[in-house]
């Protein structure tokens, strides 16, 4: 391409949707949101989370899409011409630079996870689940993938191969094509698992679980993993949303596709705890085993049904579809920042960024316990829960509080009114969760966290 380059649109509202959705469903769904849910003690976790995802998480979906739809470049980008227009301080690009660091540390450790699902597609190909129980299902994950490092390496540099290859095509060759077919194939399969586990397991117990609040279960830490996970899973506050924003058009109305976002994304995620939890219940399991739920839960189902190898192999397929999709949108807005400051090639630039992440995201897979960096202890964590911690429950939830506050209150409401294009009496509803809600309810989380 010669000369000045062009920034990319998407070709239709639909691929949009496709590709917003396919970055907000991934691994935070089906493999985080059990996990976090299991350890939150169920009900009270997620009647929060639902609350953050659309009191809070909605409305800051509508405003980081209209910011990159309204900025045309990358969130950096994007950040430094909008406060330049609306006459504000350059400061506010800041929230552009955490989101592309941001999303380079997700990805350095999501790819690692995207590993695992990979592998899982492996192991049920060749049988490995055939009549495991609950001991051997736990040991096929920590020995034989958490604690094999070289194990573990190469299928993290398959995914991280696999996540630059498409980000280097491009938004409309890449990504378009693999998510409009795979991701409503995904839906279909979870539904599926819900069916078996609600036939063959004990739903009941899962249901009275995930919907039955119990006041014990509630406190500050419980409320700020819900209020990162709601981020987390929508994609919210490192840039991914920005820039997916920057590729629409006019035509399309943010409202609504924010609307659809969030609900297809939650009901991905609630159908992820009904497929696990009554296998949890049903084999003895732990809900707070953490990172390993699903990995421990799932071969035991898919080792017992008919067509287990087959139905597993799909599943682990189509997740490992869905941590692509997301992880593409994790590698974009450094893809993008770099892309439009150089004059490097975008297929250059995904290359070096990839391998840079896929290159820091060994360093988690070498801290998890057992392993040779396993002793390492940030804030009391391994590398790969501190890296979550930090950009879950400290980067996002400030993120998201500085693009309420900068939507809010420092770009005018009638720039807003005409970036978003709604009806009067939504974009009231909007603009008074936007101003009002979301700061506070982020705000009093915060305080709570670290006065508490
Ligand atoms: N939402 C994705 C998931 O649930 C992960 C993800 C993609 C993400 N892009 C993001 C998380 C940006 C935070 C910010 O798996």
């Amino acid at each position: 391409m010669a000369g000045a380059k062009q920034h990319a649109h998407w070709s239709s509202r639909w691929a949009f949707m496709m590709a917003a959705v396919g970055s907000a469903v991934g691994l935070g769904n089906i493999w985080k949101f059990p996990y976090e849910a299991g350890s939150g003690g169920g009900g009270v976790f997620v009647l929060i989370y639902l609350f953050f995802i659309f009191f809070i998480g909605t409305p800051v979906l509508v405003a980081e899409l209209s910011l990159g739809r309204r900025g045309q470049k990358s969130p950096i980008g994007s950040m430094e011409k909008i406060a330049k227009e609306e006459g504000k301080s350059k400061l506010w690009s800041l929230i552009g630079w955490s989101g592309v660091i941001g999303g380079f540390v997700v990805i350095s450790y999501y790819s690692v996870v995207g590993g695992w699902t990979l592998a899982y597609v492996a192991n049920a190909a060749i049988g490995a689940f055939e009549g495991v129980d609950k001991v051997s299902a736990a040991a096929l994950f920590k020995e034989g993938l958490q604690q094999s490092e070289t194990t573990m390496i190469l299928w993290h540099a398959a995914f991280m191969f696999i996540t630059i290859g498409i980000v280097a095509k491009g938004v409309e060759d890449g990504l378009e094509k693999a998510v409009t077919f795979l991701m409503p194939a995904l839906f279909v399969l979870l539904l599926f698992m819900v069916i078996y586990a609600a036939v063959t397991a004990d739903f009941l117990k899962a249901l009275d679980f995930l919907f039955w609040p119990r006041a014990k279960d509630l406190t500050v830490d419980v409320a700020l993993n819900a209020l990162g996970q709601s981020f987390f899973s929508l994609s919210l506050a490192l840039g991914s949303i920005m820039t997916y924003g920057s590729y629409l058009t006019k035509d399309v109305s943010i409202g609504k596709s924010a609307v659809t976002i969030a609900a297809a994304d939650t009901l991905v995620a609630i159908m992820a705890g009904l497929a696990i939890f009554p296998l949890v219940f049903t084999y003895g399991l732990k809900t707070g085993e953490g990172p390993g739920l699903i990995f421990a839960t799932l071969p035991i189902a898919f080792g017992s049904m008919d067509f287990g190898v087959i139905i597993g192999t799909l599943f682990f397929t189509l997740l490992a579809v869905a941590a692509i999709t997301s992880a593409i949108s994790l590698l974009e807005p450094a893809v993008s920042y770099v892309e439009e400051r150089t004059s490097l090639s975008r297929r250059q630039v995904a290359i070096a960024l990839g391998v840079a992440a896929f290159l820091i995201g060994t360093l988690s897979a070498m801290g998890m316990p057992g392993n040779s960096l396993g002793d390492v202890s940030i804030f009391g964590m391994n590398i790969m829960d501190a890296k979550g911690y930090i950009t879950n429950n400290v980067m996002m939830p400030l993120g998201g509080l500085f693009i309420a506050l900068f939507v809010g209150w420092f770009i005018s409401r009638k720039t807003m009114m005409e970036e978003l294009a709604m009806s009067e009496p939504s974009f009231r509803i909007w603009y008074l969760l936007v101003r009002f809600v979301c700061p506070i309810a982020i705000s009093v989380v915060f305080v709570t966290v670290a006065f508490g």
